[in-house]
């Protein structure tokens, strides 16, 4: 695969051709999933909960994405790395800009970050200085503790106009992808018809212009009860290279997500 950047994701929404995203945090799993296919692969904070064990992503340091970032980096065929800034790390436009930094440093292409229109100025400030930006909306796991629990966001008519609003604001301060996180399908189709950058979709229905899921989630291995929108691609296949390859076949032939895996 020839390296991915920002461009080719913008030339992919404009031609209508959806692209992959699935998370990974080491280089053995980076190279698989890059080799097969996967145009972002995003070194989430989710490893918080994956990978150590926690019962939410808020542990997780900097420092600790920044390891794993190098690995992801190391192991990468040409994929674009979005690295997450992890709880508290962005709390200020300076310490964005810090952090950011760790990461970029370490391997990554852009950061990612959750929340609103808060966020505007640290994102206009690292576009500006040349860190791209995903802003992550709808259910931000970071935040669990405010919103009660990990539930379907923008569910009525004054919270889904806040979230079209936030990403009209955030695209327009300089973000270069937005993420949707369990929102409804409906909702998510208007904010990517509304936005010129593409959208990225988890639990948002098939019209963003792209899908992401945990990697140990479609692969079936995460132990307890499996979200509603994650899919096991393991149930059909016989290794985990052609369960990461049938992931990104059907997200590019829009086969996944079906209805079952989306809210109303
Ligand atoms: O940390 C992560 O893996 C994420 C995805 C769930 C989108 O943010």
């Amino acid at each position: 695969m020839s390296n991915i950047t920002l461009h080719t994701l913008s030339s992919m929404k404009e031609n209508g051709e959806k692209f992959a995203v699935l998370t990974a945090y080491d280089a053995c799993f980076s190279h698989l999933v890059s080799s097969a296919g996967t145009e972002v692969i995003l070194v989430g904070d989710s490893l918080g909960m994956v990978l150590q064990g926690n019962d939410s992503t808020l542990p997780v340091s900097v420092e600790e994405m920044a390891y794993h970032t190098q690995a992801v980096a190391k192991g990468n065929q040409g994929s674009l790395i979005m690295a997450d800034l992890p709880f508290m790390s962005y709390a200020t436009p300076e310490q964005a800009m810090d952090s950011a930094a760790v990461l970029m440093q370490a391997g990554a292409n852009m950061v990612k970050l959750e929340g609103g229109a808060w966020l505007a100025e640290s994102i206009s400030l690292l576009a500006e200085r040349g860190v791209p930006v995903c802003a992550h909306l709808g259910l931000t796991p970071q935040t669990v503790n405010k919103l009660g629990g990990y539930r379907v966001q923008g569910r009525d008519q004054e919270t889904a106009q806040q979230m079209i609003n936030d990403a009209i604001l955030l695209q327009d301060a300089g973000a270069s992808i937005i993420l949707l996180e369990c929102v409804p399908a409906i909702l998510a189709k208007e904010i990517t018809l509304a936005l010129s950058v593409p959208v990225i979709g988890i639990g948002a229905g098939a019209d963003t212009d792209a899908q992401v899921l945990v990697l140990h989630d479609m692969l079936g291995i995460t132990p307890g009860r499996r979200p509603k929108f994650v899919k096991d691609f393991m149930a059909d296949a016989s290794s985990i290279e052609e369960a990461v390859k049938n992931y990104v076949l059907e997200v590019k032939d829009g086969t996944f997500p079906s209805a079952e895996h989306g809210f109303a």
